[in-house]
């Protein structure tokens, strides 16, 4: 691996053995392969990522988690032979409980495809480990500064807090209990639906500066806000429960750990930038997007180029996982993605089809982790294409009667007309 080890950091001071600038620049693959190889030196086995459209999960259009493809394990329902676990998993969050699709183009972190690092133990490890494993990682393997990373625990999660003050030596005004579930607060207690495997979390996360503080009223503070500042790396979920359609939690036959480590936010951190679109592989896509439209990804203009560049991964990963544009269920996400991305280009006054261009790019930026984008380089390209062509014709025959519609009303000063007077202007 071309990856160098970073600084180990001193708990007394808080300080790394040298400064954060000369860390090295660490590029998403690089991190996605030191992740795995040092959770195999763990004892895990490293599981392919399951597809993005599970099959035999009717709770679930598209896979959300890295622990999708474990929730019967969890459950005591299947077992494996063996007992850790670590992936780098292909996640869509644009429906049900875990949906972001509204939050992309509006923040630096969030995403409808992005990529989730995670380690599992089915009844083996628990706080201790995952916790002790998750800070070295973090700390001594990708060079964070221990001084700028902040936790939270559940709010009665003293055995998580004592973990991280005790064990790891963290600053106890750096630990924020958070979460209250009888009162409906599901901070630090985390589900991948409304049923099925749950439990209280730990969180860690990064302190990105107060250059990028928000002014909410209550002060800008992890568990106050929601801004990019706290930028929530990793996840340890504490599998101890199974939660029923009416909402009781039972125990489940053994505690489990699940955790998920952003790929693209830890990679925005080692790269010394402010948001995941200012990532490698993202500024490929951006800059794809920029020659495409002839224009710099500055303003408004790069925020619809993220935006695009968002939904192109989105829109090239669930094709190559057999997915289908369509009216109904998983295929209406896809369209409905899609037709977002289209609408952006038209923002930058992209008024032929180029997403299927964009998606191309995923295909070269990603294809080597994930052969799977150039085995279906063809249906990308194909159905990408198609439905813009279709798109782009619906929303062409819309805008002439919009025309038509504005024409006539000028023409007899009118205010109103009527949906039947559309349709005859349509004939
Ligand atoms: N399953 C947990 C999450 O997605 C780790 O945050």
């Amino acid at each position: 691996l071309p990856l160098s080890r970073g600084p180990v950091a001193s708990l007394e001071t808080g300080r790394l053995s040298r400064p954060r600038n000369e860390v090295p620049i660490v590029t998403l693959s690089e991190i996605r392969a030191r992740f795995l190889e040092f959770f195999q030196e763990h004892g895990h086995t490293v599981v392919a990522s399951s597809t993005l459209v599970p099959q035999d999960d009717p709770t679930l259009l598209f896979t959300n988690a890295g622990m999708n493809q474990f929730k019967a394990v969890f459950t005591g329902v299947e077992t494996r032979d063996y007992k850790r676990a670590a992936s780098c998993q292909k996640c869509m969050r644009v429906s049900g409980k875990h949906n972001d699709l509204e939050e992309v183009g509006k923040d630096a972190r969030h995403h409808t495809f992005f990529e989730m690092l995670g380690n599992w133990s089915f009844g083996d490890y628990y706080k201790q480990e995952s916790l002790r494993w998750g800070y070295d990682f973090l700390v001594e393997d990708m060079g964070l500064d221990p001084s700028r990373l902040w936790f939270s625990v559940y709010k009665d999660d003293d055995e998580a807090f004592d973990i991280f003050a005790k064990d790891l030596g963290v600053p106890t005004d750096r630990i924020v209990r958070l979460g209250d579930i009888e009162k409906g607060d599901e901070e630090n207690f985390w589900s991948m639906g409304d049923v099925g495997p749950c439990g209280p979390c730990a969180e860690m996360h990064f302190d990105q500066g107060e250059a990028m503080a928000c002014d909410h009223p209550d002060g800008c503070a992890l568990g106050v806000c929601d801004c990019d500042r706290w930028l929530e790396l990793w996840n340890h979920v504490f599998m101890q429960y199974d939660r029923d359609q009416e909402g009781v939690l039972r125990p489940l036959p053994m505690k489990s750990v699940d955790t998920g480590l952003g790929l693209e936010r830890l990679a925005a951190v080692l790269q010394g930038v402010d948001s995941n679109y200012k990532t490698d592989l993202f500024e490929r896509l951006i800059a794809c997007m920029a020659g495409i439209a002839g224009r710099k990804p500055e303003g408004e203009a790069r925020i619809s180029m993220q935006v695009i560049a968002d939904h192109a991964r989105a829109v090239a990963f669930t094709l190559a996982d057999g997915a289908t544009p369509s009216n109904d269920g998983r295929g209406y996400v896809i369209r409905r993605i899609l037709r977002r991305a289209l609408r952006h280009g038209y923002l930058l006054e992209v008024e032929e089809p180029f997403l299927y261009k964009v998606c191309e790019e995923v295909v070269e930026t990603m294809g080597d982790a994930y052969p799977e984008l150039r085995e279906q380089r063809d249906r990308i390209v194909t159905i990408c294409r198609q439905e813009e062509e279709r798109f782009l014709r619906t929303l062409g025959a819309g805008i002439k009667i919009y025309g038509e519609i504005r024409e006539l009303m000028k023409a007899e000063q009118r205010t109103e007309v009527s949906g039947a007077e559309a349709f005859k202007l349509h004939d």
